[in-house]
């Protein structure tokens, strides 16, 4: 367990992807898409590649509901893969193979492997969609004629508060896992490599458009 001088892991988390976070950002579709610079087809492209990403990510979510560093993140509300199921039929877009993508088939690993591990990547996605996502959902929209009913219900959430009291609300969570000195610096390790992972899907998204 995590002794009581330990700084809190949901801080660690943001030191440990800050430099990767900034990197991210440079990513030139990311920097398309929050110019207005894509098309509906390229907006589809990118859904279907985070569709595999949440289908591993929420089946393994669930399948280890009863995981003591897993239990507290059983929050329905959070779950993307129906809605981006949803923005994918709008856009008549497929959804990518999961065995596709290098971060699909890492999350569907650790499911496996070491399921305290989906703690990262659960990290890397909904705190991106709730923060970064809420921006971009802003900007998605009125360029590509995409409303919340209608193509951006993925940036939709249906919290209890605001976005920020919902990540307020999850980092309380993650402090609160119990986990070893051990699992809390894998889980470090694997939101940094999450991140990396991330670069295969924007590396695709330029050579298809
Ligand atoms: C151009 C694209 C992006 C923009 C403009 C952006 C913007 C932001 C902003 C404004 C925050 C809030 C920072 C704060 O609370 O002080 C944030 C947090 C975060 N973003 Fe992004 N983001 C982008 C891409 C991404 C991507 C692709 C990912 C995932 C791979 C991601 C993951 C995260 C995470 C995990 C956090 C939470 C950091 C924390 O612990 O507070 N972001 N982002």
């Amino acid at each position: 367990m995590s002794g009581p001088c330990e700084r809190p892991l949901a801080l660690r988390l943001r030191e440990a992807v800050k430099d990767a976070h900034a990197e991210v950002q440079r990513e030139p579709f990311l920097v398309r898409l929050f110019r207005s610079e894509i098309s509906r087809a390229s907006y589809g492209r990118y859904l279907s590649l985070l569709h595999p990403v949440y289908l591993e990510l929420e089946a393994g979510l669930a399948r280890h509901c009863g995981h003591p560093a897993l239990s507290s993140l059983q929050v329905p509300w959070v779950w993307r893969q129906k809605r981006l199921e949803a923005d994918l039929a709008h856009l008549h877009a497929v959804p990518a193979e999961p065995g596709s993508l290098g971060l699909s088939r890492r999350i569907a690993e650790v499911a496996h492997t070491a399921p305290h591990l989906l703690a990262a990547h659960f990290y890397v996605r909904y705190f991106g969609d709730l923060s970064g996502g809420q921006m971009l959902s802003d900007i998605v929209g009125p360029a590509l004629g995409l409303t919340a009913e209608h193509g951006l219900s993925f940036y939709c959430f249906e919290c209890p508060g605001s976005t920020d009291d919902a990540k307020a609300s999850f980092k309380a969570l993650i402090n609160g896992l119990p986990l070893t000195d051990a699992e809390a610096q894998a889980i470090l390790d694997e939101a940094a490599q999450a991140f990396r992972l991330h670069h295969e899907v924007f590396e695709r998204l330029e050579v298809i458009g």
